[in-house]
């Protein structure tokens, strides 16, 4: 589903020339739940902000589907990326003055949808995350976990073929991370939603089924995941 073959990406800074990712081939396979891992700065957003269609400057080849999207259209990447990822922040990127429905809604309100059509699918998001029944609530209403499973519902309304999840739990203690992981590990297992997912937890990256690490932007190890937390 997902093929990079040699990209490397650079940063211009005034007169300096900074490369975050070196030469980096990956294949993602449709249903796999890959984790990423690596230091702070190591070029884990950049990667997953090329895979999620967020950027296209890049050298090297990008094939989702078999095909290329480098040189689409602005309007033109927007809508693969809206048709197929859905995104999941460390912070949650919730709107703070919307309701629940409104937060959650909103991907299929740009899609052209009617609310009265959007409801029901909010509503059953909001269940597939363990959330009923909240949906006329505020942000500032909910604790950390349950704003992060409001974001998950959100990027699960336009049934992405893969979620991209940047430190998901890096604002959650370690319960509440491990609620949320399950959320993900269940969509992965039952619905074989693609996962890729960045973390600094060792605990949480043994949840998905492949591992991969980055360190100064290049791969150093891409392994099987041998004790996957258990469901
Ligand atoms: N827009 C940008 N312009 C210049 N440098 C950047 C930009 N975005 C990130 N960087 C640099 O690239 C490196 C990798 O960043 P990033 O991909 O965010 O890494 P990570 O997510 O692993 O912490 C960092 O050193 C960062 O300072
Ligand atoms: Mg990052």
């Amino acid at each position: 589903m997902i093929e990079l073959t040699a990209v490397n990406k650079y940063y211009q800074n005034g007169e300096n020339k900074f490369q975050v990712l070196q030469d980096i081939n990956l294949k993602i396979a449709a249903g796999e739940f890959l984790t990423i891992m690596g230091p702070s700065g190591a070029g884990k957003t950049s990667l997953i902000n090329l895979i999620g269609f967020i950027d296209r400057s890049y050298l090297g080849s990008y094939k989702f589907n078999g095909q290329s999207y480098q040189t689409a259209s602005d309007s033109a990447l927007a809508h693969i990326r809206n048709q197929s990822v859905g995104f999941v922040f460390q912070n949650f990127k919730l709107i703070g003055n919307n309701t629940i429905l409104e937060n959650v809604e909103l991907p299929l309100l740009y899609g052209g949808m009617t609310k009265k059509k959007a409801k029901p699918i909010v509503e059953q998001a909001l269940e597939r995350v363990g959330l009923p029944n909240s949906s006329q609530k505020i942000p500032n209403e909910l604790s950390g976990g349950q704003q992060q499973r409001v974001a998950i519902a959100r990027a699960l309304v336009h049934r992405p073929k893969f979620i991209i999840a940047d430190e998901p739990t890096g604002a959650l203690d370690s319960k509440t991370s491990s609620e949320i992981m399950q959320i993900f590990k269940e969509l992965n297992r039952t619905e074989q939603t693609t996962i890729v997912l960045v973390t600094h937890d060792p605990q949480v990256s043994q949840y998905g089924e492949r591992l991969i690490k980055l360190l100064d932007g290049a791969i150093i190890a891409d392994e099987e995941v041998k004790h996957r937390a258990l469901l």
